[in-house]
C-alpha cells in the first residue's frame, strides 16, 4: 500500500453466492464492524440480481457496492445482458471487468475488456480490471509478458485522465479459489511490473495514482503481508468475502 498516492481498496467478489434475502444480515454486521475504518474503501460486488438489495442494505454507510460483469453494448437486443446506464441508474458504484472465470466461461476476449471499461467509464462506474496467468503460463515463466499485453490491451485508446478513475487487480488463476497464493514478493513484483507499463502507456503520474489489487485465495492469514507490498494496494477477494468475520478481519488488515 501507498496511500501517499492511491487509496486502499478491499473488495469482495460474492461470484454467484448468496441470495439477495440473505445480504441484510451480512450488510449489519459489516456496517457495524466498518464504521472505524477509515484507511480503506470497501467494496461489495454483488451479482446483478443482487445489486439492488445491496445497494438497499449499505445505503448510508462506507461501503460501495459493485457488479460482476456488463455488457460491451450500451443497450438494445442483448438478451440476458446487464448494461452500465442500468447498473449506474440501480445505485452500483464498481464493476468488475476481465475476471479470468468471464474471460474462460463467456468467451470474453481483450477486446471486449476494452470496450467494456470505455463504457463503464462513459457512465461514470469504476472499472476493478483483473489480468493474471494461468498455471501453465506461471510454470512457462511468460507471466509478465501476458500480464503486460492484457493491461495494454485493456486501456487502449483510455485517455490518462480516464486511466485516473479505474483499478487494475492481479488475479493468478492458479491462486483464484485453491487455497494457494502468490507469495508477497510474487505478488509484489507483478503489480509493480503492472504499474512499470501504465508508466509506460501514460506517466509516472497517472501510474502512481491507479490502484493495484492482489487478488487469489486472499485470508485474514496472509492479507496483512501481501497488503504490506508498496505495490500491492488492496485485494479483490473471492471465498473469504462470503464470511462478514474473514472479510472484516482483512479489512482490518488494509487498516494496519
Ligand atoms: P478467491 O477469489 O479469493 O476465492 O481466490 C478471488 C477472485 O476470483 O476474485
Amino acid at each position: 500500500m501507498n496511500r501517499k498516492y492511491r487509496k486502499t481498496v478491499i473488495a469482495g467478489n460474492w461470484k454467484m453466492n448468496l441470495l439477495p434475502s440473505q445480504v441484510k444480515p451480512f450488510a449489519d454486521a459489516l456496517k457495524s464492524a466498518c464504521g472505524k475504518t477509515k484507511h480503506c474503501d470497501i467494496v461489495i460486488c454483488a451479482p446483478a440480481v443482487i445489486v439492488p438489495a445491496a445497494v438497499k442494505h449499505f445505503k448510508d454507510s462506507r461501503i460501495a457496492v459493485g457488479a460482476q460483469d456488463v455488457s460491451e453494448h450500451d443497450s438494445g437486443a442483448y438478451t440476458g445482458e446487464v448494461s452500465a446506464a442500468q447498473l449506474r441508474d440501480g445505485g452500483a458504484k464498481y464493476v468488475i471487468i476481465g475476471h479470468s472465470e468471464c474471460r474462460e466461461y463467456h468467451g470474453e476476449t481483450d477486446r471486449a475488456v476494452n470496450s467494456k471499461v470505455k463504457l463503464t467509464l462513459d457512465h461514470d462506474l469504476t472499472p476493478i480490471v483483473c489480468v493474471g496467468e494461468t498455471l501453465w503460463q506461471h510454470e512457462a515463466g511468460i507471466t509478465l509478458d501476458l500480464v503486460r499485453a492484457q493491461v495494454k490491451s485493456a486501456l487502449y485508446g483510455i485517455t490518462a485522465e480516464r486511466a485516473r478513475k479505474m483499478i487494475l487487480a492481479y488475479e493468478p488463476i492458479w491462486a483464484i479459489g485453491t487455497g494457494r497464493t502468490a507469495t508477497p514478493d510474487q505478488a509484489q513484483y507483478v503489480c509493480s511490473q503492472m504499474r512499470a507499463v501504465l508508466r509506460e502507456m501514460y506517466d509516472a503520474r497517472t501510474a502512481r495514482a491507479i490502484p493495484i489489487l492482489y487478488g487469489g485465495s486472499m485470508n485474514p492469514g496472509n492479507a496483512a503481508e501481501l497488503l504490506a507490498q508498496p505495490d500491492v494496494d488492496g485485494g479483490l477477494i473471492g471465498g473469504a468475502s462470503l464470511d462478514a468475520g474473514k472479510f472484516i478481519s482483512i479489512i482490518q488488515a488494509a487498516n494496519q
